[in-house]
Formats: structure tokens, sequence, C-alpha cells
């Protein structure tokens, strides 16, 4: 099991061969971080770049398709991210749910077909703000994770190391408001409970990151916190300026 914080970049629709500087630059000094999993997750057009440009940290899709192959113009199936050099997938990211239409079903089929083909997996889960302010973030969130959660011999084998969760208030991404510590953690927890009611014990060691306006001035507040296994981060995973504090943040001592 790896009890490593992890710590992800989601660079979302940003980035041409250029900033592959930043991605060396994350690279040189995550491998300072040996107790700190670090990863990117760039545009599809850049994994192979990535893949080629690093060593030290992880690279991943932000999306992929249920389906291994056929007439699905313009998406990407999990094969064929893993083939192009990446370790993981983000699925069910709610810019993908809300712009996309995308059902917890559909994230569902995407991470056992990621599962399935070798890779690891990060699964978004989050409330909106009109849900957490109607007091329903809970059952939302719960209702989201039990239906999005991969099942099945061939998706679940080897879960722990395999799938992380993240939690997200879409409220608090890309936004600068970044959720209390204290709502982090109660979210947590009842994260916690849903993959241990999917996957009895193994459940116990599946990484939950937050995601939302993490950035060097608040990572340590809430990498600390209780049930917070790492981090996804968006705007601030675009430099290694920015970026770095929050693997920093995790809680290693660097190694020269
Ligand atoms: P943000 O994005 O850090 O820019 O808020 C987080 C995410 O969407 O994963």
């Amino acid at each position: 099991m790896s009890t490593r914080p992890y710590i992800v970049g989601n660079w979302k629709m940003n980035g041409t061969r250029a900033l592959l500087a930043e991605a060396r630059a994350i690279d040189r000094s995550a491998a300072r971080y040996p107790g700190i999993q670090v990863a990117l997750a760039p545009p599809a057009t850049l994994i192979a770049a990535l893949r080629e440009a690093v060593s030290a940290i992880g690279v991943g899709g932000q999306d992929c398709h249920a389906e291994a192959k056929g007439a699905f113009t313009g998406d990407i199936a999990a094969v064929q991210l893993k083939d192009a050099g990446a370790d993981f997938v983000i699925v069910g990211h709610s810019e993908r749910r809300a712009g996309h239409g995308e059902s917890d079903a559909i994230v569902k089929a995407k991470a056992e077909a990621a599962l399935e083909c070798g890779l690891g997996v990060i699964l978004c889960v989050g409330e909106s703000l009109a849900e957490r302010d109607g007091g329903h973030a809970e059952t939302i969130v719960a209702r989201q994770i039990d239906g999005s959660l991969p099942q099945g011999d061939a998706a679940t084998a080897g879960v722990p190391e395999r799938l992380a969760v993240a939690y997200e208030p879409v409220w608090a991404i890309g936004t600068g408001r970044v959720a209390a510590v204290e709502d982090v953690v109660a979210m947590h927890a009842v994260l916690r409970e849903r993959l241990i009611a999917a996957y009895g014990d193994a459940g116990k060691d599946v990484r939950i990151l937050y995601g939302g306006s993490v950035n060097a001035s608040n990572a340590a507040a809430l990498l600390e916190a209780e049930g917070v296994g790492g981090a996804l981060v968006g705007g601030a995973s675009l430099t290694a300026e920015a970026f770095l504090p929050i693997v920093a943040a995790a809680g290693d001592e660097p190694v020269d």
C-alpha cells in the first residue's frame, strides 16, 4: 500500500511544448522528495513528450473513453493513454461532469476501463455551491461516489495502490475560494466510509485528495488535516514556482 502523500497537477487545457520546461523543473525538485508521490496530468497532446522529459514524477491523462476503441471521434481510450506513456488518468472531474454531461455511470465505466488496462485512476467527486448552501453536500457526494466507484474483480484488483479519490467542491475550483478545513475533514470521512462499504479493508488505504484552489499558502493546513492524503492542483500546477511549495508542504524533508 502507498501511504505517501500524492500531489497531482492538473494542467487542464493549458500548455504547449513550451510548458515542458516547467515540467522538467518540477521533476528535478520532486526527485528530492522521495516520500511524496508527485504527478502531472497535461493535455493529451503533451503526454508522450512529458513522459520523455521527466523521470521522478507520474504522468497522467485528464479523461478517457470507457470503450477500448471504435467510432468515437475526438475521444481517447485508456489503452491509448497508456500507450502514449501515461501512468494514470483523472476521471469524473466536475468540468467533465458538467461540461460534457458525464453521469456517475459513465465515470464508473471510464474508471473500470482505465484500471483494467493497467492505469491508475483519480476519481473526482464534489458538490455545487447550491448543494452546499442547501445543506446537501454530504448526501450528494456520497451518492456520486457510490455511483462512480469502479466495481468488478478485474478493475478492483490492487485498488488501494491504483485508485485515489479527489474531493473537489465545484465552487472551490479555480475560484480562489478554498473549502474550510473542517468541511474537508468531514467530507473525507464520508468518502472513507463509502470506500470501506465498497471495498472492505482495501477501502481504508485508498488515498483521498482535496482539490479546489490549493496554493502555496493554504496547502500545509489542508495536507495536515485528518484524512487528507494529497492534493489535486489546477492553476497552481502550471509553474514550478507555484507548484513546488505545495509539494514541499506535504511534509517531507528534501534529500540533497
Ligand atoms: P484549481 O483546480 O486548483 O485551479 O482550483 C483544481 C482542479 O480542478 O483539479
